[in-house]
Parts: C-alpha cells; structure tokens; sequence
C-alpha cells in the first residue's frame, strides 16, 4: 500500500549511516506524524537490513522483549523474543516510542543496550545472548508535551549517543512531501492546507488549541481533494471536526479559521 518514497528532506539517512558505521545507536525525538516511521523503514530498505519493531506501551512485558516459556506435550520450551531474535540474527531493531515503557521492561533493555551488547536469559537456560556484529537499535521517543509520554531516564538516553530531531518541515517541503502521496491536485490548494495546518500547529504550541495536526492530515486532505471534494470540505473533515472532542467553543475556534482561509 505504501508506495510512496521517504523524502529525506534533513538528511537524516546520511545520520543514520555514520551512526550505524561507527555502532553508535540512534534517537530520534519528534511529535507525531513526522516522518519517524518512515525514515527507519527507508534506511532499512536502503541498508538492506532486516527490520524488527516493537511498539511500546503500558502494556508492554519484559517476555516482549526475551521470550516466554512455553508448554508443548509436557515439554517446556523458550519462545525467544523480539529482543533476543533481533541480536543473535544481527537485525536493525527499532524501538518505537519507547518512553511508554514500564521501568522494568527498560531496564531489561538497558542490559542489552550497554557496550557488551549483551543479555542474560535468567528465564529460561542462563546463556548469555552477545549480538551479532550487525545489531543495530534505533529508537523514538514524542516530546514530553504530548500527554501520557514519561520522562527517559538518563541511563536508557545515554545508551543512544546520537539524536535525530525531527520536526514538521517547511512549507515548501511539505508540499513535495505531500506530491510523493497525492497527484493531480494543484499546488495553491495544497498550499492553503499546509497554512492551515502550521497555524494549527503554532495555535497548538502555544497551548492555544488541544491538539496540533500532522503531516498525516495534510496528506488525508491532498487524498480527499484528489478524489473530488472541495478544499473547504476536506478542510473540515480533515483538520475541523476532532476539535469537537473538546466541546464545541474549541471547535468553533477552528471553524472560524478555517473560514477565514478558505471562504464561506
Ligand atoms: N519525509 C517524508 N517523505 C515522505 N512521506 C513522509 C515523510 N514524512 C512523513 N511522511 C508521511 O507522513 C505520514 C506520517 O509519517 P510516519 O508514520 O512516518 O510518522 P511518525 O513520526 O512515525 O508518526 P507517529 O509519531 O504518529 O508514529 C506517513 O504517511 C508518511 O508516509
Ligand atoms: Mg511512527
């Protein structure tokens, strides 16, 4: 389904690879819908590494990360984990969003992390795991302005000595972004979503609005004007309506806006 190439318009790829040469591991620090997903994908692809993700939450177990033991007919067995896979193949190995995680389950990972690049299995046989020479770990983390991320302690940050900042693009960037996804669409409407967008972003910065809109968005709005809506139309759908979700003044706010911008 996703067709589109990584625009790397910061010359992160470039980062990724010294980074990678010289075994340095990798954060990357930005808000939502920036681009981090992609960019780890598209390095992957180009290094022609094996991805592994995990996706981290509240929910996520150390046996994740190193395995769980499993029973089949009377045998007990060890199910290895992501982690685990990861290090013995030599895999890239990416760890999303990893301020969600429980202090447990990072400091789990803060063993691998270290210089040794190494792991006990203290819950199936006691080998030591060492990675594969290829093992490579790049990890994402929002700013702590978005609700519900959690401080990374300063142990697990200082086992990613380089950082990457992400950050929305410029205008001009963005429209080229959003052409790898969407064609046929004149620039100018594409233009006066991505104004809409940044003065939603800047309102949202300021703590003016609740919720700031990302390059997803002004990619659905390109798609839905793509296929025949009016701009006004998909500027509502896209960037008016969620403000609903904090009562109708917020809303209000934005329709406003988007009025003024796009007319009646
Ligand atoms: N530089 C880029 N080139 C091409 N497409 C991009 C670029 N940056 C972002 N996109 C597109 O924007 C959308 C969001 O990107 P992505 O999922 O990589 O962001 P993210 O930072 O991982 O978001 P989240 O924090 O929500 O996980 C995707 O559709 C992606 O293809
Ligand atoms: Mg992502």
């Amino acid at each position: 389904m996703e067709k589109a190439q990584y625009l790397d318009w910061n010359n992160s790829i470039q980062i990724l690879k010294k980074a990678y040469e010289a075994g340095l591991f990798v954060l990357i620090i930005g808000p939502k819908g920036t681009g981090k997903t992609s960019l780890v994908r598209d390095f992957a692809k180009s290094m022609n590494a094996n991805l592994d993700s995990i996706n981290f939450s509240l929910r996520t177990r150390e046996s994740h990360l190193v395995g769980t033991k499993t029973l089949t007919d009377g045998t007990v067995s060890f199910d290895e984990g992501i982690l685990i896979k990861s290090m013995r193949q030599g895999d890239l190995l990416y760890l999303d969003e990893i301020n969600s995680a429980e202090a447990d389950v990072l400091l789990r990972l803060d063993e691998a992390l270290d210089d040794r690049r190494q792991i006990m299995l203290k819950e199936s046989t006691g080998e030591v795991v060492r990675a594969n020479q290829n093992w490579f770990v790049i990890a994402t983390i929002n700013p702590l302005t978005h609700s519900g991320t959690k401080e990374l302690p300063p142990q697990i940050l200082s086992r990613f000595p380089v950082r990457i900042r992400l950050e929305y693009p410029p205008e001009n960037i963005e429209l080229e972004i959003i052409k790898k996804h969407v064609s046929g669409v004149n620039d100018s409407e594409l233009i006066q979503a991505i104004k809409l967008a940044n003065t939603l972003r800047q309102a949202a910065a300021v703590e003016e609005l609740f919720y700031s809109p990302s390059l997803r968005e002004t990619i659905a709005y390109g798609k839905l004007v793509e296929k025949g809506m009016s701009p006004k139309e998909a500027a509502n759908y896209v960037f008016g309506n969620v403000y609903t979700q904090w009562g109708n003044i917020e809303y209000q706010k934005v329709s406003d806006i988007i009025t003024s911008m796009f007319g009646n």
